[in-house]
């Protein structure tokens, strides 16, 4: 059976800095607030009427320029956001178009946080059964949009950034690529982190009333989310390396979901990985979702963080709550 190795990798961030100063002046939080309990300094925004399909063009693009590959060479598209550019039909789709490649599949995945790894791990079964040599997976998220610049919101407009992180899968006879992938949910804790407004289990879906009660912005439990991540996290990870007969020394780089800095050092303490195994750029970006992994893979490689035959373990934990793992050797 063929593994699924990463051909080429791509990111493109808005050019628009948002710093934790500029947020500073639109309601009541600080820059010292943000960095102390998140690591955020700056995230990136879109202008207006960009949406996530938009954002993983330009990543597409280069992902397929680093792999050596052209569009052509793409036979199906799988998008992973929490923010699609419209209620239906999926930004796979959009994407689609926006590339000019009719005709191929495209899959929306919708496991926020997770989502990248979830997507990998369709990408990998699609290529190990031969369906497809090659694959697009792309995480893009615009959040700015949706987010609530005022005190009410403020716990969770200053942890998301936009941004769009694209890799091109395919099949591979060599001694690298994805290990194993594992993935679970727990929808016991789907409004802890979610977003209820437009609803299609009401009708109408969206009313004066949801607005003015601000249910269309996201909500969080902060402090739960936190619990689940620096519990789940290490065990996601654990069940990797035990189904692969590893053990924690046996990685070269952890590239953890970006949401929070102290999650990831938590993380990273449990295992008793030191922190020059752990890639994090959330400084820069703020929590990019879907995006977050591709982007910190990316720029990981681009630093010389990760390298070819690097055996590393990519690890996410958001909304549903959902949180997956994926080990593999680049
Ligand atoms: C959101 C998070 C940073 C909040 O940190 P915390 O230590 O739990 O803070 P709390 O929610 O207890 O709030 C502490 C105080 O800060 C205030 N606060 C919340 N957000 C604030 C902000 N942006 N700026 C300033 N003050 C803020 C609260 O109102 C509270 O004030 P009070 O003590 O007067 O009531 C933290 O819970 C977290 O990172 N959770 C995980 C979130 C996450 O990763 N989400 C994405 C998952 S994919």
């Amino acid at each position: 059976m063929p593994r699924t190795a990463i051909l080429g990798l791509g990111q493109y961030l808005p050019e628009r800095v948002v710093t934790n100063d500029d947020l500073a002046k639109m309601f009541d939080t600080s820059d010292e607030w943000i960095r102390q309990r998140t690591g955020i300094s700056e995230r990136r925004y879109v202008e207006d009427g960009t949406g996530p399909a938009d954002l993983a063009v330009p990543a597409t693009k280069q992902a397929l320029e680093n792999a050596g590959l052209e569009l052509e060479d793409i036979e199906f598209i799988i998008f992973a956001t929490l923010n699609p550019d419209y209620f239906f039909p999926g930004s796979g789709c959009i994407l689609q178009d926006k590339l000019g490649v009719p005709g191929i599949g495209a899959l929306d995945v919708r496991a926020p946080c997770s989502g990248f790894i979830y997507g990998l791990s369709a990408a990998d079964a699609f290529i190990k059964t031969g369906m497809y040599k090659r694959i697009l997976l792309v995480g893009a998220e615009v959040h700015s949009s949706g987010l609530e610049f005022a005190d009410r919101g403020r716990d969770l407009t200053v942890l998301f950034g936009d941004g769009a992180g694209a890799v091109i899968l395919g099949a591979t006879e060599k001694d690298e690529g994805i290990l194993s992938t594992h993935l679970h949910a727990d929808g016991r804790y789907a409004k802890d982190l979610w977003m209820e407004i437009p609803a299609a289990c009401y009708s109408p879906r969206l009313t004066k009333e949801h607005m003015d009660e601000g249910r269309h912005y996201p909500k969080m439990n902060g402090r739960k989310v936190f619990k689940m991540a620096v519990e789940k996290l290490p065990k996601v990870i654990n069940e990797a390396l035990d189904a692969n007969g590893l053990a924690i020394d046996d990685i070269d780089l952890l590239v953890p979901h970006q949401a929070n800095l102290r999650i990831n050092e938590f993380v990273a303490q449990k295992l008793g990985l030191p922190p020059e195994k752990v890639y994090n750029n959330i400084h820069r970006y703020g929590n990019t979702t879907a995006g977050s992994i591709p982007i910190a893979l990316n720029e990981a490689i681009q630093e010389g963080r990760a390298k070819k035959g690097d055996t590393i373990m990519l690890a996410a934990l958001g909304s549903g709550f959902t949180w997956a793992s994926c080990l593999l050797k680049l």
